[in-house]
């Protein structure tokens, strides 16, 4: 029997991805003629920012909690993304329009320093930057995650200090993200569980982490990991329906002793965890029952969010 595995990024193969229009610098292309320049310094040095986010029945959701982090690193490293929140919802709403989608879409935007006049490091270099990207794709997170959950490996890959490259910039360099994966890889897993610089359980190379132990919810001190958007939430929700939560310091001892462990992502929401290091989490029986809680806690907040009618995208084609 071949096995199918999945990880916390894959998506039902939609044929429709194969003719989407793309944002790129005001101009909304064919995929296929969506181009940005060999001397851009996202391509040359990763030096740039993202976001993933979703489209969900017209709306962006947690558009803010995104603006808010992408803004923030962008000031961080200098860049100026040439465009205020205003005017990136406005991109973002005719990139939907011309694709006619409105729900089960998951975008990148990205922002660089831009193109380089020469094939070097210094940001002067880049001279008409920055290069704004918008990918819109239909995207439904892979059936069948809910039960058969994500098996994890702790890699010899660590989470960085914020002295040196902040862990919290979510920069197209995610090289050490990358090597962690190929790290779990190799190992058999998924998906690649990090720790930090003292051997603590930090987060994975894609997702924040989660355990449940004895009825409470821990997570990292959110020292080392991105600060994800859906962590937050996740944190959120927890505290409004009087589950205990702490971000701590925990090792893998104790990720050991867990009944449930799951993961969050803007992507897939919240994502059971089956193994680690080949050993089942808990009893094995997945979805454990305070991940199926915060799972629909988080579906009816997006619903509610979505109710508010905050960034409705617009129907306008350009
Ligand atoms: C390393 C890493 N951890 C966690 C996340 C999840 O963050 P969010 O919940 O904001 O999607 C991401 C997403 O970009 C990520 O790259």
């Amino acid at each position: 029997m071949i096995e199918t595995r999945t990880t916390t990024h894959d998506a039902v193969e939609d044929p429709r991805n194969r003719d989407i229009r793309i944002y790129v610098n005001g101009e909304i292309v064919p995929r296929d003629e969506a181009k940005v320049s060999v001397y851009d310094s996202g391509f040359l040095l990763g030096d740039g920012m993202w976001e993933g986010l979703r489209l969900d029945r017209g709306h962006w959701v947690f558009f803010d909690e995104h603006m808010d982090r992408l803004f923030e690193s962008c000031k961080a490293v200098s860049l100026d993304i040439g465009m205020d929140r205003a005017g990136l919802l406005d991109a973002l709403n005719a990139t939907a329009a011309a694709n006619d989608m409105e729900s089960d879409v998951h975008c990148r935007l990205m922002v660089t320093r831009g193109r380089k006049a020469k094939p070097f490091q210094h940001p002067s270099l880049s001279r008409s930057g920055p290069t704004v990207v918008i990918i819109l794709e239909h995207s439904k997170p892979a059936s069948g995650l809910s039960q058969q959950g994500i098996r994890l490996a702790t890699v010899p890959q660590v989470r960085g200090l914020p002295h040196s490259q902040d862990p919290k910039l979510n920069s197209h360099s995610k090289l050490n993200c990358v090597i962690a994966c190929l790290q779990a890889e190799q190992a058999g897993a998924d998906e690649g569980l990090m720790l930090d610089p003292h051997g603590f359980v930090n987060t994975t190379n894609a997702c924040n982490f989660f355990i449940v132990r004895r009825g409470e919810v821990w997570t990292s001190t959110g020292d080392y990991c991105m600060n994800g958007v859906t962590r937050g939430k996740v944190i959120q929700l927890c505290r409004e329906k009087n589950i205990p939560v702490f971000e701590k310091n925990f090792s893998l001892l104790e990720c050991m002793g867990a009944e449930e462990a799951f993961l969050t992502g803007s992507f897939g929401g919240l994502t059971p965890v089956a193994e680690i290091d080949g050993k089942a989490v808990g009893n094995g029986n997945l979805p454990g029952e305070i991940t199926v809680s915060l799972q629909t806690a988080y579906r009816t907040l997006i619903s509610s969010h979505i109710e508010k009618g905050n960034f409705p995208a617009s129907k306008t084609k350009r």
